[in-house]
């Protein structure tokens, strides 16, 4: 089985990350589309025209499931995709879902209605197209009722992590979670609801401080990749391939890559 993983630029290796050490035995060919990176600042045509094209090159290199490691194409584009048709056999899936169900105290394909949950003040970091497209606010709406979030657009924390400049990520950081704070001082969770975030967590939680819980995105969705491949084992099929393309320069995102994660990656041109 190769499973592709779907992200703007390199913030969804650090859900891949998880998947390869929670699924040692799969494949994951990894998708990062860099010449585009943002896509928090484009249009939700644009993010979906993007997002297609990535989906659709995952699909031809043999990647009957994809994972989409990105909040922002989740939001904004997986629902048209799976409305305008998925082909026969291929699957494409989002990291929201599984946030959602981790905050709401939910096991996969547990329908009821909504109800009570501890949380009830709960923060939201994620990028301007995310937080402008209200799916966080929506997927939660269907399973907990009495929970209050306040969502931050982090502009400019994306840029700022693809390009590697830790120091005004940190300030970025840092200035979003103040912003958020005069509007909500006192937050029980945070969800970084983009993936680039999980790469500066450190930095999220020494602003947020001890009394604020952090949902980490990339472990619940490598148990929750794992739960569906239990259910569905004919995606678990077939020749295991591992992977990086890129739809930027190879060398320069390979650079990028292997600072982020400490160790050498090879992307090759998508
Ligand atoms: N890592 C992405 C996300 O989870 C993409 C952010 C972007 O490209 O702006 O939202």
């Amino acid at each position: 089985m190769t499973v592709g993983v779907f992200d703007s630029g390199l913030g969804g290796l650090t859900v891949l990350e998880a998947l390869v050490h929670r699924l040692p035995g799969a494949g994951f060919l990894y998708y990062g589309d860099n010449a585009h990176a943002p896509y928090g600042t484009r249009d939700a045509e644009d993010i979906h025209r993007l997002t297609r094209a990535g989906v659709e090159r995952l699909w031809a290199e043999g990647c009957d499931l994809v994972v989409l490691a990105c909040n922002t194409a989740s939001a904004v584009a997986l629902r048209r995709l799976q409305e305008e048709g998925v082909p026969a056999g291929r699957r494409v899936l989002g990291v929201f879902v599984p946030l959602i169900e981790a905050l709401t105290e939910r096991r996969w394909g547990d329908n009821s209605p909504p109800r009570e949950v501890a949380l009830k003040h709960v923060a939201l970091f994620a990028t301007p197209a995310t937080v402008a497209s209200r799916a966080f606010q929506r997927e939660l709406a269907f399973r907990a009722i009495g929970v209050d979030v306040e969502a931050q657009p982090c502009g400019g924390l994306v840029d700022a992590i693809e390009t590697g400049d830790p120091i005004l990520a940190e300030a970025l950081a840092r200035s979003h979670v103040a912003a958020l704070r005069r509007r909500m001082p006192r937050p029980e969770a945070a969800v970084l609801g983009c993936t680039h975030y999980a790469l500066i967590e450190d930095t999220f939680r020494a602003a947020l401080g001890p009394g604020v819980r952090i949902l980490s995105q990339p472990a619940l969705v490598a148990e929750s990749l794992a739960d569906y491949l239990a259910r569905r084992p004919e995606f678990a099929r077939g020749e295991a391939r591992a992977g990086f393309l890129t739809t930027g320069d190879p060398a320069a995102v390979s650079d990028r890559a292997a600072l982020l994660l400490g160790r050498p990656i090879a992307f090759r041109a998508a």
